[in-house]
């Protein structure tokens, strides 16, 4: 770790040729941002991209204040939401930048969720062939999931993110308070990828956060500082094993076959977090049919997930038709065929012939699905 005021927890993430990474996870960090960005990411302008949500939030805040601190730095703002993560943003911010003259030397900071996290680092990988981008986090699922890995990119009319690229931060900044600020239905989104985590690395993480449910969504700082840490450490163990997702970092799409698929079944009503909670529900429910998942793990995940709003109910009333016609579009299918990835027990994915996915055929989804 480099020399800066604040004492953060740093998790470091592996990337290629021996490189890595650090994410800083402290309270407050965010004041620390212009010593962070001289020690992490020395540039000589700092282009914040942020949604109008986040933008006004904190983004006005972070320019004033790198302003008074003698950075050269502008803020760009885009449409909040999932529907504007697409090339037509991607196009009117480099052309914003280009306007006003940023040159190679220049670095974003992706400020907000998920969506500026991949819109800004897509900005960055691309602006003039690729510029540094330091990744802040404002949301729990952005903080434990989308900004550390280096995914970035934008969705198009085929499906989300099916056109962006391995972009890796030069740092990721995460203020856990920042989740006390968020509403509540935001932070059941974040636990829903949490609780993910726990279910395909770590059983004692998984039981430790259903019984801390209650006080996570009562914004208890400790302990949200506690599970971001966890999440990070465990996601960094994934990225840093294989940062491109040519083999095990697929067990991070546990839910997300069904999840992906649901979400566009339910034109985007859902969110994705909620999705992917459903998504776990039945991909743990088809690994049990296969004979592949232990059937004890099914009432503990049901009961967690129930806590942040998956009702099994509700991933029951979707409609299985719907489902298939989603599932032959998914971006992780080889070959035609749909991969899934599934538990043994809670904490342990299963692994067949080195593969950390496995195919199965439409026959025996449909009926699985006609079966619920
Ligand atoms: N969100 C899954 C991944 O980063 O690979």
């Amino acid at each position: 770790m480099k020399k800066i005021k604040a004492k953060p927890v740093v998790v470091s993430v592996g990337i290629e040729q021996g490189l890595s990474y650090d994410v800083l996870i402290e309270r407050n960090l965010f004041s620390s941002l212009s010593d962070l960005l001289s020690e992490y990411a020395p540039s000589h302008r700092y282009a914040i991209i942020s949604d109008n949500n986040v933008g006004e939030l904190y983004g006005l805040t972070i320019r004033d204040q790198l302003r008074r601190d003698g950075f050269n730095v502008d803020l760009f703002i885009f449409q909040q939401g999932e529907e504007n993560k697409t090339r037509e943003t991607w196009c009117d911010l480099t052309d914003q930048m280009l306007v006003e003259s940023f040159g190679r030397d220049s670095c974003v900071l992706a400020l907000g969720g998920g969506v500026a996290g991949d819109l800004g680092g897509f900005v960055a990988a691309t602006y003039m062939r690729g510029i540094p981008v330091v990744q802040i986090p404002t949301s729990l699922v952005a903080m434990i999931d989308a900004s550390i890995g280096g995914k970035t990119g934008v969705d198009v009319s085929a499906g989300k993110n099916l056109v962006g690229c391995f972009h890796p931060p030069n740092l990721v900044v995460v203020d856990p308070e920042v989740v006390c600020t968020l509403p509540v239905d935001e932070c059941k989104q974040g636990l829903i990828e949490a609780v993910k985590h726990g279910i395909i690395m770590d059983r004692t993480y998984f039981e430790d956060l259903s019984v801390a449910i209650p006080a996570l969504l009562a914004r208890d700082v400790d302990k949200i500082q506690d599970a971001v840490l966890r999440s990070i450490e465990l996601k960094a163990i994934v990225v840093s094993e294989d940062e491109h997702e040519r083999g095990k970092r697929e067990i991070l799409n546990f839910g997300h076959t069904f999840g992906h698929a649901i979400e566009a079944a339910q034109d985007y009503s859902l969110s994705h977090g909620t999705a992917v909670g459903h998504g776990m529900l039945l991909e743990t429910l088809l690994g049990i049919e296969l004979g592949l998942t232990n059937p004890e793990t099914f009432d503990p995940i049901k009961k967690c997930l129930g806590c942040l709003g998956i009702s099994f109910q509700g991933s029951l009333a979707i409609d299985p038709d719907k489902i298939m016609n989603y599932l032959r579009l998914d971006k992780k299918s080889k070959s035609g065929e749909r991969r899934f990835v599934f538990i043994s027990e809670i904490g342990s994915v299963l692994r067949r012939e080195g593969d950390w996915s496995h195919t199965v055929d439409e026959k025996t989804l449909t009926h699985f699905l006609k079966s619920l």
